[in-house]
Parts: C-alpha cells; sequence; structure tokens
C-alpha cells in the first residue's frame, strides 16, 4: 500500500474496542481515494428499484461511488449496468436521469451503443480506421455483478465479493419490514429529489445506523409540534399538543443492531403507529394492512413502523415513513443525496400520494427533520477544517460491552437503542475494507471484532 496510510495506521484510525475514532477518517483526501478503490469498489451498492425500468430499453443513470452507472434493462428481461463512459475520449454517453432507448449515442463524436452496452456505429468507421475497429472489443465496459433482492437492484465491480443476500446478513430481514409487508411488493413513487451537502457520507451513514439518540434533542421541537396523542381510533391528529410520554419510556422494547457495517434501531410499539408527521391515510393504511404484514413478517416487523437503517455503505430508509435514499460520496467533503419514496405496489393511488407527500415534507431536499440532520453534518465537517479539531478524537463509546444476541428472533448482534453499536460496527467494517486488499481477509478482520463482542 502506497501513501500515508498503510495497513497499521488504518487500523489505528478506527479503536472501535475503545470506542474512538479520529476524524481524519471523514477529511482525509487520501483516505477517500481508498475508499472509491476498496470500498466503492469491492461493496454491492444499490443502483434503482426494478419498477423503475420495467421494459426493455429503460434506463436508470446512477452513480457507483464517483463512478456514473447506467442500469438498463435488456431484451430478454434481464438487467446490465454499464460505465456511463464511452470508450473513445471518456465523454457521457448517457445524460437523461433515466427513459427509454434504442441506443446511448456519444454527443462528443457519435460513436453509437446499444442498451446492451455493445459498440454498434462508429461515424465514417472506413475512413477513420481504414485498417479496421475493434468494434467487439470496445463496448461500454460493464458492471462485474448485477443482482436484486425483493425489487431492489445492486452492482458489484468485485467478483470476490460474497453473493448480495450473504453480503446483507441480519440487515436483509430489517429491510424485508419495507419490502415484504404485502404481497405484491414495493414500487417507487414520482422522481428521485437530489440534492448536495457540504459533508462526508459517512456522517449520514452512521446517523441511519446508529443514531437514534439525535432525535431526542436535534428534532425535538419538531417532534413537540407534530407531537399528538391518540385518539380513541388510535389515529393522530397533527399539531395537537405533545401530552404522551415519550417513547422511549412507553415502548416494550428499544432495540439496535450493529453488524458487518450495517445497522437498525427502531422501537417496539405495542400499536401499528405510525410516525407523528405522516398524513392520516398513511397512519390508517398501516392500521388496514397490518394483519396482512403480521401475517407475511410476524408482529414484530409489522409493527415496526418507526425505524432508522443503513446497508453498509450508502442505502438508507426509514420504516413508515417511505423514505429511501442513497448517500453518493463527492470527496471527502461533500455527498450527493438522492431520495426516493418507496411503497407497497398494492396501496390505493391516494395512499401513494400520501406516502409520497409524508416523506417530502419531513425528508425531502427542504424537510424539516432533514434540515435538521444537514444541519449537524454540515457543522461538523466544517469544525473538522480546524487543523486542532482534528487531532482529537471522537467519542462512540455508547452501550460499550453491552451487545448481545437475542432470544427472541430478531437477529444479529443488538444493544438498547440509544448505543452507538451500530456505529463502531460500521468504522470497523470501514477500516478493515481499507485494509484488506483480499476480501477473506476483510471477512476474518470483521468475524475476529464481532467474536469479541458477544
Ligand atoms: S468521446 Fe465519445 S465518441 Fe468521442
Ligand atoms: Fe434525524
Amino acid at each position: 500500500m502506497n501513501g500515508k496510510f498503510d495497513a497499521d495506521k488504518i487500523d489505528a484510525l478506527v479503536d472501535a474496542r475503545n470506542g474512538r475514532i479520529t476524524p481524519l477518517i471523514f477529511t482525509d483526501p487520501e483516505l477517500y481515494e481508498l475508499e472509491l478503490e476498496r470500498l466503492f469498489g469491492r461493496c454491492w451498492l444499490f443502483l434503482c428499484h426494478e419498477s423503475q425500468i420495467p421494459k426493455a430499453g429503460d434506463f436508470f443513470n446512477t452513480y457507483m461511488g464517483e463512478d456514473p452507472v447506467i442500469v438498463t434493462r435488456q431484451k430478454d428481461g434481464s438487467i446490465k449496468a454499464l460505465l456511463n463512459q464511452c470508450r473513445h475520449r471518456s465523454m457521457r454517453v448517457c445524460h437523461a436521469d433515466s427513459g427509454n432507448t434504442r441506443a446511448f449515442t456519444c454527443p462528443y463524436h457519435g460513436w453509437s451503443y446499444g442498451v446492451d452496452g455493445a459498440l454498434k456505429d462508429i461515424p465514417l468507421e472506413d475512413r477513420v480506421y481504414p485498417q479496421g475497429a475493434c468494434k467487439e472489443q470496445w463496448g461500454l465496459l460493464e458492471v462485474n455483478r448485477v443482482a436484486s433482492y425483493k425489487g431492489l437492484i445492486f452492482g458489484c465491480w468485485s467478483d470476490e465479493t460474497p453473493a448480495l443476500e450473504e453480503y446483507m446478513g441480519d440487515i436483509a430481514w430489517y429491510l424485508d419490514g419495507v419490502l415484504d409487508r404485502r404481497e405484491g411488493g414495493t414500487e417507487i413513487i414520482g422522481g428521485v429529489h437530489k440534492w448536495e451537502i457540504e459533508c462526508n457520507w459517512k456522517f449520514a451513514a452512521e446517523q441511519f445506523a446508529s443514531d437514534q439518540y439525535h432525535a431526542l434533542f436535534s428534532h425535538a421541537s419538531a417532534i413537540q409540534v407534530l407531537g399528538a396523542q391518540p385518539d380513541d381510533e388510535g389515529s393522530k391528529k397533527l399539531g395537537a399538543a405533545q401530552t404522551a410520554r415519550p417513547v422511549w419510556e412507553t415502548a416494550k422494547d428499544a432495540i439496535q443492531y450493529g453488524q458487518r457495517g450495517h445497522g437498525s434501531g427502531f422501537f417496539f410499539t405495542e400499536k401499528p403507529d405510525a410516525n407523528v408527521w405522516v398524513d392520516g391515510e398513511v397512519a390508517q393504511y398501516f392500521r388496514d394492512t397490518y394483519q396482512e404484514a403480521k401475517e407475511r413478517l410476524g408482529e414484530v416487523r409489522a409493527l415496526r413502523l418507526a425505524g432508522h437503517n443503513t446497508m453498509f455503505p450508502t442505502l438508507s430508509w426509514l420504516n413508515g415513513t417511505a423514505t429511501l435514499r442513497i448517500w453518493h460520496p463527492r470527496g471527502p467533503n461533500k455527498t450527493e443525496v438522492w431520495a426516493f419514496c418507496i411503497c407497497d405496489k398494492d396501496a390505493p393511488q391516494e395512499v401513494k400520494e400520501a406516502f409520497e407527500r409524508s416523506a417530502t415534507r419531513a425528508f425531502g431536499p427542504a424537510g424539516f427533520l432533514e434540515q435538521d440532520d444537514s444541519e449537524n453534518w454540515v457543522e461538523i465537517q466544517k469544525v473538522l477544517r480546524g487543523y486542532k479539531a482534528r487531532q482529537s478524537k471522537l467519542i462512540v463509546e455508547m452501550g460499550l460491552g453491552n451487545e448481545k444476541v437475542r432470544e427472541d428472533g430478531i437477529p444479529g448482534i443488538t444493544n438498547y437503542i440509544f448505543s452507538e453499536t451500530a456505529a463502531r460496527a460500521m468504522y470497523r467494517r470501514w477500516a478493515d475494507l481499507l485494509m484488506h486488499e483480499k476480501w477473506a481477509d476483510v471477512e476474518k478482520a470483521t468475524e475476529q471484532f464481532e467474536k469479541e463482542l458477544v
């Protein structure tokens, strides 16, 4: 390994056993380059939802790390992911966010590729390549592996990484709480909100994995305004005074899960109560579909209508709120947020619209909860511009030593919801990935870390 960070130095950046991390992991350009190569170059990354490319010739433009990638539906119904980079001189061959096409034609000199990535046409081919062009070798580069999980499409550049479901591990159980509530599965409603925030991607990914704690304080005013006593039917009225006891006092249980970089947190409530900020139609829909969800997923996940989650590294979602997002890295100091509204395909149209309204109001680019969150991350990034600020270690110690494996079917390494188990696991996984060239060594290191926990 070249540069100032060898494996031992990276190891020392994340002292998860004592709950300390070095701020450099959020600021250093060399570490960022290593992330692009070893983390984004090897992990399974979310690309788009199958509902966004239903027909042959449909495409959706996204990124894997900083690499632009076109996801396309082939004639035979299969899905390919292609590097959006002309083989001639690197121009982007497709600029639209999404659409349907028979060809991707490069706007620079007009080379034209099929939706399978094959190079079909070179303008004036006989004149510019009198000896003949190697068209069959000059197709768009293809992402090595593409796989779907219950409607979500993922891509992976490495052949060494385990299959998608193995990579997901127990986070799949948590994700099913969104993807598998009803027979018809899910779909994406409307377009994708995209905006930039001036902070490292890990602040966002970590918070969705591990940080319910901030909500007590950062979102206190918003929750107070929206908080309401359930009326007799159990519905909630927006704007009513907050008189109920806080959920962390009333919940039957409160759980954080964190393992292999993934993380999740939720309160275990007794009724299918939706978040206080969703429209009444959404709350009613959850009550109406509770029985079906319970039959499919069991009581815990059917009741789990609030909760935060990250599938390592950059896919996050909130149960009940219908926001699913990806944190595209844009250098150590910047993140491009892409927020999708996901909901059950079989939901009535007016409920889908209510989901979209609710998600946008709370977690759209100007969402009142989103603003609270990004304000924190952006300010931290500014603080870390200071030299002194980068010398002290951050304290990631909450709940250290209290990790356990439960016996009630809630899987994985868990802790009390207000802990930093998932953050420690995420940064440890981050370090393991950056340190080791072979995936087998990454796994070995992660397993060793987990063995010491439980
Ligand atoms: S860069 Fe695409 S045709 Fe030249
Ligand atoms: Fe938040």
